[in-house]
């Protein structure tokens, strides 16, 4: 580790009292963690600029524990149906606390194949996930398009996954704002910049980027992709070494290995169109390419999304929408005719291995809630009820040991170290 770096606060920086819980970011993630928190009799403040404008404002809501499982990703998978398994309650809670709807719907996830070779993938896949024992079955192109009858001519075959259901992120959202407003959490709207750890061995709160200190006994960091600039305190504009009251932060060399993957997404309107239905979460393999439609059940019919590595530069690119709308209607010719609502560019949280880090950061006073890439939606509630687990009887469940972020500690050591 290398040295820290102190800055000068005011002498009256640290009159605010001290929170139990520290939550930085207020998207799906870091706002279910809050509500659960205080939820268990903790004080809660959140740290966000924009809450719940990040991932969440495109996330589609599809809760595809089943769908989404794939090579590699075994880990992942047992996360996600763990937290799949939570979610009926988790929405029945926040909509009966709040009044507010989420969008939580049992509508299964139909996955077709557009032509014979993406059959072919689609069945090694899904040879896959019944082997981990996961509720998939083949149907054939008649009994698809009977289930779906806006699925077009050219589909070669398709898989029924029927546990594989779906929300709506800005209504959870918005609902949970709700339920973080009845639990007392304060919400700061101002970015975190750095970690402070005041001349300790622990994390005891953090600076905005007002340069007003937090302090609490956990700090739990939520901020998506930019996860990793807040850790490392790279976002501080002015540092410099302060006199007696000033504040360290670090601590240095901790690395949280998030990154930003750009999705884009288009929603469009089928309100005013009766001839046209989505009965189920549509995902589709076009050509080798993946693309879905999710039906709300306000008749909005969410299309997405591509996977890029870029930057969170929030731009809808020609390239990117006519990638989507040409998959989407290659299955589903009748979204042709669709108003279009409107396009969102935003970036997921990802991390080294798909798996997102739900654990200990390696330093005392700081737990990580990050890298959920394609899955922050799915796995809120089983992040929240683990963080929650952790600050009230000091251990993570076991349940989400495959996402603990100590699996990076050597990796990160040997970078610090080169
Ligand atoms: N889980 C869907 C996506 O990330 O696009």
């Amino acid at each position: 580790m290398g040295a820290q770096t102190s800055v000068a606060l005011p002498p009256d920086a640290f009159s605010e009292h001290p929170t139990d819980a520290l939550v930085i970011g207020c998207g799906i993630i870091g706002a279910s963690i809050a509500w659960r928190l205080a939820g268990r009799g903790l004080t809660v403040r959140c740290l966000d600029p924009e809450p719940g404008g990040g991932a969440t404002f495109a996330a589609a809501g599809m809760l595809a524990a089943v769908a989404e499982s794939t090579f590699g990703e075994h880990d992942l998978m047992r996360l996600n149906v763990e937290s799949a398994g939570l979610w009926p309650g988790f929405a029945a809670e926040l909509e009966s606390e709040t009044g507010h709807p989420t969008g939580y719907r049992r509508t299964g996830t139909l996955t077709a194949a557009f032509d014979s070779d993406d059959r072919r993938q689609l069945r090694r896949v899904l040879a896959l996930q019944r082997q981990w024992g996961l509720n998939a079955v083949e149907i054939d192109a008649t009994e698809a398009r009977r289930m779906e009858p806006s699925l077009g001519p050219r589909v070669a075959g398709a898989v029924w996954a029927a546990d594989d259901h779906e929300a709506d992120p800005r209504a959870v959202h918005a609902a949970l704002m709700a339920g973080l407003s009845r639990r007392d959490v304060e919400l700061v709207p101002r970015r975190a910049v750095a970690l402070l750890t005041e001349h300790t061995e622990r994390v005891t709160g953090v600076l905005d980027d007002r340069g007003r200190p937090h302090r609490a006994t956990t700090v739990i960091l939520a901020a998506g992709w930019g996860s990793k600039a807040v850790a490392s305190g790279r976002l501080l504009a002015a540092t410099g070494d302060g006199p007696g009251d000033a504040a360290v932060l670090g601590p240095p060399g901790l690395d949280v290995p998030t990154r930003p993957v750009k999705g884009q997404v288009v929603r469009l309107d089928a309100r005013h169109e009766p001839s046209f239905r989505l009965h189920h979460v549509l995902r589709g393999i076009v050509q080798s390419r993946p693309v879905y439609a999710v039906p709300r059940e306000n008749g909005e019919i969410v299309v997405g999304a591509t996977s890029e590595e870029q930057p969170d530069d929030r731009m809808i690119t020609a390239g990117g929408l006519f990638a989507l709308l040409r998959d989407a209607r290659a299955l589903i010719p009748g979204l042709d005719e669709l108003p279009v609502i409107d396009t969102t560019a935003r970036a997921r949280p990802g991390s080294p291995d798909n798996v997102p880090l739900i654990g200990d950061s390696g330093v005392p006073g700081l737990l990580l809630a990050t890298g959920h890439y394609r899955n922050g939606i799915l796995l809120a509630p089983l992040t929240a009820a683990a963080v929650a687990d952790r600050c009230l009887h000091g251990a993570f469940p076991d349940t989400v040991s495959p996402a603990d972020p100590a699996r990076f500690a050597d990796t990160h050591r040997s970078m610090a170290a080169s």
